[in-house]
């Protein structure tokens, strides 16, 4: 099948890949020049794993194209992706304006029938407005050409977004017009195998199926975020509550790992929007709201426990701290909305140094932070150690998971370790003479009760 797609984000990448990986035609279009550019010549904006070489094959074999020519590329669609942004707007709602104008671009240059998908994000509502903004256009070119409009939410998660994509645990189609539904159920019968993974509704449901989602893996971690938080209090070890909690399969093993809150693109920008939408609907989101301002609280609790430790934010004036973890989770360099920068921003304005490591991330963080003394990206994991005085771990990258607790000891001049995600034993790494702060254990939860 011939399909075009409009945005090479992660979303967009990823899905234009996998389809041209099953066969398809596709053609990737993005308004950014030098990336369409880049990509042309194998240069992949994003770290994503198995992605490079997938681009990379699927464009020698001539399935997978980049281009800026919007209008060639709809011409020859039968199917039509909108996948761009939708950044949050001050308010936090989602930020509409990429996507309709997407949809103006596709009215300008749609030739023949063709099938239109909203890939991104989107508000309930937002089908119903890219079908009116396209069919505005189609008015005024004094045409009539027949298209829908089909909401089909993406839940690629970063890190595992060629995975995710290419065996999807389901497919949710939102459109009233089966003849739409079948020919997507085509369209993605590759990707469909053993059972059916379709999950055919209307548009608006599959809408806020998404948020829905999102929504509930945000409110399961801030949940334990708050129980790690009352563990703290009571003294109780909240890895041996998660234990014994996940094994009801009602509430299961999943996002219940407590830390030092959720970032990324999705949760925090998804849970404001749903919650706007709520507001616009004169509905309080009391849940909502709770969940993000648990999360807010919950990005600065490593900070406090710094406080704790040294006994004031003062004490912390010419420190230098090693920080392993700059990403908002392994597998990916994306620092969007990351844990580790509320983290960074405390300490310099608390006078302490940094010694960051972070095994994909350190680009990033060089574009957004740029050069600051306080800042030194190593490119180790030892080397940020190197005389620093304690360690602080935010995201909990593999090669972080079993460090040497007698190397730490020796390198760390306090002997102290901050654990945002939980990674350590506590009587195992305490037994090597370090003093570990943890989310809802370690000397977090014995401080408080003594
Ligand atoms: C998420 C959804 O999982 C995905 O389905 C959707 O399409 C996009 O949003 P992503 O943002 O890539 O994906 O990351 P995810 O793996 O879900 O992690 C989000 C954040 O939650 C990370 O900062 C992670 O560290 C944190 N997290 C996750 C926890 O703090 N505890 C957990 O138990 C799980």
């Amino acid at each position: 099948m011939h399909v075009a797609i409009f945005g090479t984000g992660y979303v967009g990448l990823v899905s234009g890949t996998c389809l041209a990986e099953v066969g398809h035609d596709v053609v990737c279009v993005d308004i950014d020049q030098a990336k369409i550019d880049g990509l042309q010549r194998g240069v992949i904006p994003i770290y994503e794993p198995g992605l490079e070489p997938m681009v990379k094959a699927n464009h020698a074999a001539g399935r997978l194209k980049f281009t800026t020519d919007a209008g060639a590329a709809v011409a020859s669609a039968e199917i039509v992706f909108i996948a761009v942004g939708t950044p949050p707007d001050e308010d936090g709602s989602a930020d509409l304006q990429y996507v309709l104008a997407v949809a103006r671009t596709i009215g300008r240059h749609l030739r023949a029938p063709a099938i239109v998908v909203d890939k991104s994000t989107v508000p309930v509502g937002t089908a119903d407005q890219v079908r009116a903004t396209i069919a505005a256009e189609l008015e005024s070119r004094g045409v009539d050409i027949d298209f829908d409009v089909v909401s089909n939410p993406e839940f690629l998660k970063e890190g595992a977004a060629v995975e995710d994509c290419m065996r999807p645990d389901r497919i949710v189609l939102g459109s009233r017009e089966p003849a739409s539904i079948e020919k997507l159920r085509r369209l993605y019968a590759p990707f469909n195998r053993n059972h059916d993974r379709i999950v055919a509704m209307d548009v608006r449901s599959a809408e806020l199926t998404k948020y829905a989602a999102n929504a509930m893996l945000a409110t399961k971690i801030s949940f334990m975020n708050e129980i790690a938080n009352i563990a703290e209090k009571v003294g109780a070890d909240v890895e041996q509550v998660r234990r014994g909690i996940g094994s009801d399969p009602r509430i299961g093993w999943h996002f219940i790992y407590p830390g030092a809150g959720y970032g990324g693109s999705c949760f925090p920008k998804d849970v404001q929007a749903l919650a706007r939408t709520a507001a616009q609907h004169s509905l309080e989101p009391t849940l909502l709201n709770a969940v993000e301002a648990v999360n807010d609280r919950q990005k600065a609790h490593l900070f406090d426990l710094f406080v704790r430790h040294y006994g004031a934010a003062g004490v912390l004036r010419g420190k230098t701290v090693a920080l392993w973890g700059l990403a908002f989770k392994p597998n990916t360099d994306d620092m969007r909305e990351a844990s580790s920068r509320r983290l960074l921003q405390q300490l310099w304005d608390a006078g302490a140094r940094v010694r960051a490591f972070d095994p994909e991330a350190r680009d990033e963080a060089r574009r957004i932070f740029g050069e600051r003394e306080d800042l030194v990206l190593c490119d180790t994991d030892d080397e940020a150690l190197q005389g620093a005085d304690a360690l602080a771990v935010i995201t909990e990258w593999k090669q972080f998971r079993s460090p040497d607790f007698e190397f730490l000891k020796r390198s760390l001049r306090d002997a102290v370790v901050f654990d945002g995600r939980n990674l350590y034993e506590p009587a195992e790494i305490e037994a090597a003479g370090i003093a570990y702060w943890a989310i809802g254990r370690g000397r977090s939860i014995r401080q408080d009760r003594a």
